[in-house]
């Protein structure tokens, strides 16, 4: 670590650069900074191979730290340019106690436990934390414009009902870990970033893949929810740029990484999608949310039921990770290369099928359900 000037100093600086000079202006005009050293908390599963693939672009020097179960499904030639580290963030953080960085990624954090002890191994080895935390934080989301400063949700309630039982803890986790990694690094070096609902290539939650599978094919689209529902995704890609950036500039702070830059109702993402193949769609909008739960659609991402504690999970404000360089991609290239992605041989036959053959996803029962909706509006 380069430590030339005070640590604090050197925050300052990089602040003030990152509020001056926006990502691609950064990218093209102002010459290679200092290479990093970076260690990915995760790494070889959804954001981090994104993460990986840029930070190496950029000149960077980047570890790992996994059990080495999960292999990556994009960029698995870079992998070879990485130090892997192999151990359990339960029970084996053996191969972290020798090592030094400039930044540690957090991606993997799924308990408080692992984020605490991670952050106090790490504080006096390394310069920067970086948690990759969720909006989930704001759950559940009753208000509009959303912003860094609302309250996050810390406690879970007493008895909440068994569809949110999850989002409670989701977000209970996420905050507290949070809050971990500042009580062991300090505010000055620590820096939170909240992404929505992330999609593109290497997505293994499956919850994006619906839209590239089903434009791809034109003729009725079911489209859920009422034409002006706002929605809210990101482009991992844009994630992963995001936070290589934010570290690049010791831009110390926390940030909700959504998108896209302006905000959409459900109308224009599937317009704005569906452009991106030559097939003809007929979209057929079913706002009826009571009809659309007794079909089994509770949510179809980006599309989320903006009733009850939902309300404002796709009004989430993105002006501060704006001005701190967070640029998005087009929605097109998220499409055709979640598409691309998925019918590359990055994928297995029997991967794909463990989605696309399953009997209750949207995809197999949509004609179906559109019959039905038809039928009601008799
Ligand atoms: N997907 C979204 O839309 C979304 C939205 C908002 C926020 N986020 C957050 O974004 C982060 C990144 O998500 P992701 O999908 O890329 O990765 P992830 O599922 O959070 O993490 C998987 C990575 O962690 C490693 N790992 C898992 N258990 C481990 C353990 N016990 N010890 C050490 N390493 C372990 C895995 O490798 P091994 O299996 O080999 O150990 C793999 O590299 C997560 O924190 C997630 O909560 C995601």
């Amino acid at each position: 670590m380069t430590k030339s000037i005070s640590r604090r100093q050197s925050i300052k600086l990089g602040l003030t650069g990152a509020l001056a000079a926006p990502l691609f202006e950064f990218n093209t005009l102002i010459p290679q900074r200092k290479s990093l050293n970076i260690l990915i908390l995760g790494g070889t599963s959804f954001l981090g191979p994104h993460q990986i693939e840029y930070a190496l672009s950029r000149g960077h020097k980047v570890t790992t730290f996994t059990r080495g179960k999960t292999q990556p499904t994009v960029h698995q030639s870079l992998f070879n340019q990485v130090t892997s580290l192999i151990g359990d963030r339960e029970n084996d953080l053996n191969a972290l106690k020798s090592g030094q960085w400039d930044v540690v990624i957090d991606n993997s954090g799924r308990k408080v436990e692992w984020t605490k002890k991670t952050a106090e191994l790490l504080k006096d080895k390394v310069e920067l934390y970086i948690y990759t935390s969720s909006t989930g934080v704001y759950y559940p989301y009753l208000t509009n414009d959303i912003k860094e400063s609302n309250a996050v949700l810390l406690t879970e309630p007493e008895n909440p009902k068994e569809e949110e039982k999850l989002e409670y803890w989701y977000g209970v986790m996420k905050a507290n870990s949070e809050l971990a990694a500042i009580s062991a690094f300090g505010e000055d070096r620590t820096i939170v970033v909240r992404p929505t609902y992330m999609s593109g290539p290497a997505d293994k939650t499956n919850r994006f893949i619906h839209w590239p599978l089903r434009l791809s094919r034109g003729g009725d689209v079911l489209v859920p929810g009422n034409e002006d529902d706002p929605v809210q995704y990101i482009d991992v890609r844009d994630v992963a740029a995001f936070m290589i950036h934010l570290a690049e500039n010791k831009t110390i702070g926390t940030f909700n990484a959504v998108g896209p830059n302006h905000p959409q109702t459900m109308r224009t993402f599937v317009r704005l999608a569906g452009r991106t193949f030559d097939a003809k769609h007929n979209f057929v909008y079913i706002d009826d949310y009571s009809f659309l739960r007794d079909n089994g659609i509770d949510y179809l991402v980006p599309w989320i039921p903006t009733d009850g504690n939902n309300y404002g999970s796709a009004r989430v404000n993105n002006e501060k990770a704006k001005k701190a360089g967070l640029r998005w991609r087009s929605l097109k290239s998220t499409v055709m290369d979640t598409y691309s992605w998925w019918y590359s041989d990055n994928l297995t036959n029997e991967q794909r099928a463990a989605y696309e053959e399953q009997p209750d996803i949207v995809l197999n029962r949509e004609a179906e359900i559109i019959n039905a909706w038809r039928e009601k509006s008799k």
